[in-house]
């Protein structure tokens, strides 16, 4: 019998290696190595022998090469388009990251049901039958979609040359696997080959292939670093399951910018598109409560008006407790050691708790202002008048600071109807005639002398 080839690999970076090691010399990482089974065939393609399938490259000129014969395929989804920087291009593969249950399968076959071409949706998670209750409850009359479930790439390649779809949609890359590889589905060395032979196709037949993937539990896609370099474009579904909300970005884009993004709203009925995420997610009250503040943030190039609560009270135990949800704790302290010493505020022995509402993460430093302001409304127990937000980074002596597009949030707040904004004396605004008031602040001083 033949000896078996086996190569160990980093499961966090994929870098191999000759035999087992309890460290990886690349990524440094412990106990991420281990060991699988290779048997290269010959000849990997992914047409059979017998295919008419070919096209050789030339080297083009680069002024010669024709961008207009290349249009981009219009999803019929704005914001999957707009994530895609307009749509998707034929030949490129991308890759949708997401939690287990956040959507990913039911976004790629919403697409699929829309998309005006001829669709071939493989599955190797969920049986036909699976798949088309799911498409009952989104869009049942599709007459361009087909549904494959089968893990072997060989045979998804034989039933692509049958069919010969416009797109291929694969759930997921980790259950699939090629016969030229002897390890098992999911391993580094199956995930690496799999997209190597559908890099190839995409390439030679100008199809794009859409790719989904898990991840880890530290968020990132499973199986080496190397497979989010081979992909065109890495997306990554993301929010909280709990909540409805569920947002789309971009991580690498070779065709577009990473900085939009796409938000979507989970019902019943599939992922509805979410055009003005502003107005959903801030809540509109009647009564004006303490604590709540409005803050005018970005997310990539889409400006969102984000509400803020906060709850400030006697510490009951001895330790006082500091708690944020959607924000980071670290710079919840830092804000409250500001008040503390800039603004003399004793919240040393009070608890904190912070929200952001619609179960979003924020990482805008402009938020602070807002988060401030959340904290002395509460603190005070006055309620802010609930058409003021709020758009400024807030500095370790206190300094109110500027920050990025301000002018983008001005008028996303004006569009939706605030009568006053916030914002950092040292802000360049060439803004005329709004009718929005922009009150300027520099210090901390300043917003105390508004709320309280
Ligand atoms: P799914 O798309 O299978 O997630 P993933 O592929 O990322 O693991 O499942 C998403 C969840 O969405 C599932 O728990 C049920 C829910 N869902 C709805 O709320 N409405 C719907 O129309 C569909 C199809 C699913
Ligand atoms: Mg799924």
């Amino acid at each position: 019998m033949a000896k078996v080839k086996t190569t160990f690999f980093c499961q966090s970076c994929g870098t191999q290696y000759a035999k087992w090691q309890g460290q990886c010399n690349a990524c440094k990482a412990w106990n991420t190595i281990v060991e699988e089974v290779i048997q290269k065939a010959e000849k990997n393609d992914w047409k059979s022998p017998t295919s008419t399938v070919k096209q050789a490259a030339v080297p083009l000129r680069i002024k010669d090469i024709d961008l207009s014969q290349e249009p981009r395929m219009d999803t019929l989804d704005g914001e999957f388009n707009r994530v895609l920087g307009g749509g998707i291009v034929p030949g490129s593969l991308t890759l949708l990251g997401g939690e287990p249950g956040i959507g990913k399968s039911t976004l790629l076959l919403q697409i699929s049901l829309k998309l005006p071409y001829k669709t071939l949706y493989v599955s190797g998670e969920e049986s036909q039958k699976q798949i088309k209750m799911r498409a009952e409850r989104i869009n049942p009359d599709n007459n361009n979609c087909y549904i494959l479930t089968e893990t072997k790439t060989q045979n998804i390649f034989k039933q692509i040359e049958a069919l010969e779809p416009d797109i291929v949609i694969v759930d997921s890359i980790q259950t699939l696997h090629s016969d030229y590889i002897e390890s098992s589905s999911g391993s580094i060395s199956q995930i690496k080959e799999c997209t190597a032979e559908l890099i190839k196709f995409a390439k030679e037949t100008a199809t794009p292939v859409l790719l989904i993937g898990h991840i880890t539990k530290d968020g990132h896609i499973a199986g080496p670093k190397i497979l989010e370099h081979m992909v065109d474009t890495v997306l990554q579904f993301e929010g909280d399951r709990n909540h409805v909300f569920r947002i789309l970005r971009a991580h690498k884009n070779r065709f577009g910018s990473t900085n939009e993004l796409g938000i979507y709203e989970m019902r019943g009925s599939g992922l509805r598109e979410v055009t003005n995420p502003s107005e959903l997610l801030v809540s509109k009250k009647d009564e004006e409560l303490s604590g709540n503040a409005i803050a005018a943030t970005l997310e990539g190039m889409r400006p969102l008006m984000i509400e803020v609560q906060a709850l400030v009270s006697t510490a009951v135990y001895g330790m006082p407790q500091r708690s944020a949800t959607g924000f980071n704790v670290k710079r919840l302290n830092m804000l409250l050691a500001v008040l503390e010493k800039r603004a003399g505020f004793r919240l040393g022995a009070k608890d904190v708790f912070l929200n952001i509402t619609g179960g979003i993460t924020v990482d805008d430093p402009a938020i602070d202002l807002a988060v401030v302001a959340s904290i002395l409304s509460s603190n005070e127990d006055v309620a802010l008048q609930k058409d003021v937000c709020f758009a400024a980074e807030v500095g370790l002596s206190g300094e109110i600071r500027p920050v990025q597009r301000v002018e983008q949030r001005i008028l996303e707040a004006e569009k939706l109807g605030f009568s006053t904004i916030f914002v950092s004396k040292y802000n360049k605004i060439s803004l005329k005639n709004t009718a929005i008031k922009i009150q300027l602040v520099s210090k901390i001083e300043d917003l105390v002398g508004f709320i309280v």
